[in-house]
């Protein structure tokens, strides 16, 4: 096997864990002879929120979830038999905050305390409240000096005890947390062209501009699939259970289909919004590092919506995949007819194990 996973640093299982606003996705990951293998997974979805919005399993007020998330977890956990002990879990956009620092090129000792002295200035919360972590990700010329960029990431230290609660009362071991861009961009981004990888939720979208297997630039939007969802019950009628029915049935065929036409525009101006969102990612992303954006690669359930990729397409003009992570990571035999659906939900859990065979 090529690519990330042609060495391995640890031999053991692990389980990368992926808790959103409204589903809980786990991949349990090891070897299998030598390969890089998903051996179990699960995936579980609250559909509660549909009808009532206070009933997410993600929001920024961490203290109310923990309890019902460590359950959740512990349920999940005893169905699907997993047996890995040590756990990786993503920590949503929504909970950290990225920015990138142009520094002149210096030692990486020296580039390592500046940035740590000057991550004050970019961060809007007091310095000791946040873990830091930071990576390079390219250099550029300014003003006729090479400069190093770091792409510099800063979690909240509340948002890291959240998960520490959460993983203690499970009883895993938390082995490592991480940004859930930062997973999907190893995983889905290291092919040659830079890619915009859109991560459609429920309650928000991702947007990530990826190169080399490392995220660039970031943005999000709270347009997602249940905006879809609330957007079509509002706009033909029906109650929100119905359009989540239908949507999932339907998506955007009717586009090419006069029969359901009606339905499918009905989620044209929610997602012209997050394509807005992609195209001014796109600018920035090409203005900064004077590459153009070669693909759009799909990931998160809302991905699953049918006709989606044709239509980005042509809104875009580049070409548009679904995620893929099958390439670095074997699927076992009996599951490859949900491969591509399974390659959707699983993104972020999968890479988030990634990092720890390469
Ligand atoms: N077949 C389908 N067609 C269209 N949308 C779908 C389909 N299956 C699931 N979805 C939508 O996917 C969304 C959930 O996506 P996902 O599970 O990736 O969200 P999440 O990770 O819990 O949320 P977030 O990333 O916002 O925290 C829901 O809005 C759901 O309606
Ligand atoms: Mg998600």
């Amino acid at each position: 096997m090529n690519g990330i996973f042609s060495k391995f640093t640890s031999p053991s299982d692990h389980l990368g864990i992926d808790i959103g606003t409204t589903s809980i996705k786990i991949a349990e990951v090891g070897l299998e002879k030598g390969v890089v293998t998903l051996k179990n997974y699960a995936l579980f979805e609250t559909l509660g929120h549909l009808e009532r919005s206070n009933t997410a399993l993600q929001t920024s007020t961490l203290k109310l979830f923990e309890d019902e998330i460590a359950s959740y977890l512990r349920l999940i956990i005893r169905r699907a038999g997993f047996n890995a002990r040590e756990a990786i879990v993503s920590i949503p956009a929504f909970q950290a905050f990225t920015t990138i620092l142009d520094l002149p090129q210096m030692s990486q000792e020296d580039a390592d305390r500046t940035i740590r002295f000057k991550a004050e200035q970019y961060i809007p919360l007091p310095i000791n409240s946040v873990a830091l972590d930071w990576v390079k990700v390219g250099e550029k010329l300014m003003d006729g000096i090479k400069t190093d960029q770091y792409f510099l990431i800063s979690y909240p230290n509340e948002v890291i005890e959240h998960y520490k609660k959460i993983f203690n009362l499970v009883g895993l071991s938390l082995f490592s947390l991480e940004l859930e861009g930062v997973s999907l961009a190893r995983l889905l981004g290291s092919d040659q062209k830079p890619a915009l990888i859109i991560d459609l939720g429920s309650r928000s979208t991702s947007l990530l501009a990826v190169k080399d297997g490392s995220l660039r630039l970031m943005s999000q939007t709270d347009y997602a699939g249940s905006s879809l969802t609330v957007s079509l019950a509002s706009g033909l009628g029906i109650n929100v259970r119905r359009a989540e029915d239908l949507k999932r049935q339907k998506g955007l065929s009717g586009l090419d289909n006069p029969a359901d036409r009606e339905l499918s525009t009905q989620m044209l101006p929610i997602l012209s919004v997050i394509l807005g969102e992609a195209k001014r990612l796109r600018e920035r992303f090409e203005s900064a590092y004077s590459l153009p954006i070669g693909q759009i690669i799909l990931t998160g359930n809302g991905a699953n919506l049918i006709g989606l990729e044709k239509y980005i397409g042509r809104e875009l003009g580049l070409e548009v995949h679904r995620a893929n992570p099958w390439q670095s990571i074997a699927l076992r035999e009996d599951l490859s007819p949900l491969s591509s659906e399974l390659g959707a939900s699983l993104s972020v859990a999968l890479g988030l194990t990634a990092k720890y065979f390469k």
